[in-house]
């Protein structure tokens, strides 16, 4: 908690590809004031200051030196994701993060304890988990009407991002490929679900060591492709649940989102880990059909995370996506990736309190701090 009052002062570092669900949403939240815009590449910081109503942008050492910028939203690549949570943790910032934390667990642990030391809030990305979604099934799940959890399965494989992102290179490198990119979804659903993991199993391979960009500018220039492509992975829960999972860009047939957990009473099918609303279905062993399920609560799409620890921030309370669930993600992640390339069983050992759900009348658009803007 702040001493300040009022709307909290945000700065966007990283004005790429997603900035624009962020920007569009987070000036959308009354809580919140998106004061100004930053990127290596200036022109482009200001075009979407330009094409969102925010006042300012430059530099992130411009953005670090305003005393009213309280929280850093950190949306530039992997790769630079450590050194901007850094720097911004060292100007007295709070931090959101895209995901990944870092490149690997040991940075990640570093930045939390900066953090820690800095009485500072770190979160971490994915926020789908503050959706409808995820919060209808922790309902569902907590009422019982599935029994006890036993297993998952999830599958999200495609032919890659290199078909539609306008600078794909960094999706195929250290930090990214299906498990770094897209596994944080259902890794952060599961754990969320489940609790901390304990061991992990995989195997990968990748069809090729060069891709073509399809779209954009730049299509047909070619680029290496460094991880492996399609992973297999098993992972045992330290509270007993297992689960399988299929993450690849290597499928001519796409299949995202599919993640159904089995309990001892039934399954239940959520909607797609990376997005906020959806609807879930139910079946028990008896039943011949599924029985949908609505799901209730924010679908606002990306930066409701940002607005949730804006509001820790003046209120009090726990992050809903916490670095700590962010740096158990990455572990897990690791993991995944030492288990592929040693064939053996990885431990993970970090572990993370569970995040509260959410209240059923949370509302991004309420306004609850006094005198902000309209
Ligand atoms: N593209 C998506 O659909 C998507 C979805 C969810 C999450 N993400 C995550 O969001 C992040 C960004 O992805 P993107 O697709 O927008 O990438 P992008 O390449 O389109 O944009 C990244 C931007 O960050 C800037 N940048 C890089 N290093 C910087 C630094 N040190 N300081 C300031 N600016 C810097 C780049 O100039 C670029 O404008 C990644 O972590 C990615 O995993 C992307």
């Amino acid at each position: 908690m702040t001493a300040r009052s009022g709307p909290v002062g945000v700065a966007v570092v990283g004005c790429g590809t997603i900035s624009n669900q962020y920007l569009r949403n987070l000036t959308s939240f009354p809580d919140l004031q998106v004061l100004f815009c930053a990127d290596l590449d200036l022109e482009r910081a200001k075009a979407q200051a330009a094409a969102y109503g925010v006042p300012e942008a430059g530099t992130m050492a411009q953005a670090l030196a305003r005393p009213d910028v309280e929280i850093v939203v950190n949306l530039t690549i992997p790769a630079a994701h450590a050194e901007v949570i850094s720097a911004a943790l060292a100007a007295g910032k709070n931090v959101w993060t895209e995901k990944p934390l870092a490149l690997d667990a040991e940075t990640g642990g570093r930045l939390l304890a900066e953090a820690e030391q800095a009485g500072l809030l770190l979160g971490c990305a994915p926020d789908t988990g503050l959706g409808a979604g995820l919060q209808t099934a922790r309902r569902l799940i907590g009422s019982g009407r599935i029994g006890v959890p036993q297993a998952a399965l999830c599958l999200m494989q495609g032919p890659g991002p290199d078909r539609w992102h306008p600078d794909p290179a960094f999706l195929f490198q250290r930090g990214a490929g299906p498990v770094f990119d897209i596994g944080p979804y259902y890794l952060s659903w599961l754990a969320t679900l489940f609790g901390p993991a304990d061991r992990v199993a995989a195997v990968g391979r990748r069809s090729r060591d060069t891709r073509v960009i399809a779209s954009g500018p730049n299509a047909g220039t070619e680029f290496a492709v460094e991880v492996f492509t399609h992973f297999s992975a098993l992972i045992e829960y330290e509270r007993g649940p297992v689960a399988t999972l299929v993450l690849s860009f290597e499928s001519p047939l796409s299949r995202h989102g599919f993640i159904e957990i089995t309990g001892t009473e039934a399954t239940l099918a959520l909607p797609d880990p990376n997005r906020f609303d959806g609807e879930l279905r139910l079946r028990t062993a008896d039943a011949t059909e599924w029985e949908t399920v609505p799901a209730t609560g924010p679908a606002d799409g990306r930066g409701l995370g940002v607005l949730d620890l804006a509001r820790v921030l003046r209120h009090g309370g726990s992050l809903r996506a916490p670095g700590e669930l962010g740096l158990h993600v990455l572990e897990t992640m690791e993991a995944i990736e030492r288990s592929a390339a040693a064939h053996a069983f990885e431990p993970v050992r970090s572990t993370f309190g569970l995040p509260a759900a959410l209240e059923a009348n949370w509302d991004p658009h309420a306004r609850t701090l006094p005198g902000a803007a309209s």
